[in-house]
């Protein structure tokens, strides 16, 4: 973590990507901070297109495409807690986890956003966190594709090999589904949402794990959606892809 530093203010704890801003304050975590200053051209990115269990926030500063996510529970916890964790120290911290991870993916030029950005706020036992990223610009995620249109075997093939890259570097992408894998207008490949993710030492199921979760959130899109272009044939390339040297 030796190109990020750390801040604190009373409770809250900032870290920013020093090679990126050389000051990064509290404020820009806070939608109603971005949204009151008109520099900033803060957007909500639409419901349509992501997929985020919170809004999923933008604005530019520095000259920088940034992206705010803030950390929501998901599962059955989430009807009684909404968006606070337990404490178990600052880099077990969601946001802190992914901006860890995040960093060495980009060390390994793995197709992830760039890291900008945590924010932890501690409230005795509990936390809560936001991450800021750089802006994949013009992506959308598969699912919120597939809804629109088809995506072609090379496409597909292409998603595979990619998936194949972060698992060659013991990536383990605790929740890969549709909505965490990115195509831009050119169809180049972008993996989000590393929370919960870690880098394994170790060759194992995890893989086959990640690829099990992976075609279950397609199959579950499939049964829930009225139009959703997605086939086994696609997965088929995806592992023709995710096969191949
Ligand atoms: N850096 C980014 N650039 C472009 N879009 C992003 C970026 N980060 C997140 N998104 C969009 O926001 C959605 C939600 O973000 P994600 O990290 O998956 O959080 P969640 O935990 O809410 O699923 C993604 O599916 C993606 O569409
Ligand atoms: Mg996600």
């Amino acid at each position: 973590m030796k190109s990020f530093e750390f801040n604190s203010y009373g409770n809250d704890i900032v870290a920013h990507n020093k090679t990126l801003f050389t000051e990064f304050s509290l404020d820009l975590f806070k939608p109603e901070c971005l949204v009151a200053n008109d520099v900033l051209q803060y957007r909500r990115m639409r419901a349509q297109d992501v997929n985020g269990r919170g809004g999923v926030h933008t604005f530019i500063f520095g000259g920088q495409d940034l992206v705010l996510r803030h950390y929501y529970r998901g599962g059955m916890i989430s009807k009684y807690i909404y968006d606070s964790y337990l404490w178990q120290g600052l880099y077990k911290s969601r946001a802190m986890n992914e901006l860890q991870m995040l960093s060495k993916m980009q060390a390994m030029s793995l197709p992830v956003p760039i890291p900008v950005a945590a924010h932890i706020q501690k409230n005795g036992f509990l936390y809560k966190a936001d991450i800021i990223t750089q802006l994949i610009p013009q992506a959308l995620s598969c699912s919120t594709i597939l809804i629109r249109n088809t995506i072609s075997a090379e496409v597909w093939q292409n998603i595979g090999s990619v998936i194949r890259r972060f698992h060659d570097k013991g990536c383990n992408h605790a929740d890969l589904n549709a909505h965490n894998i990115l195509l831009n207008e050119k169809n180049c490949v972008f993996l989000v949402d590393f929370d919960k993710s870690q880098i394994e030492t170790r060759s194992g199921s995890w893989k086959q794990r990640n690829l099990v979760r992976l075609k279950r959130s397609l199959l579950k899109l499939k049964n829930t959606e009225a139009n959703f272009n997605y086939s086994e044939q696609d997965f088929k390339s995806l592992m023709q892809g995710y096969n191949s040297d």
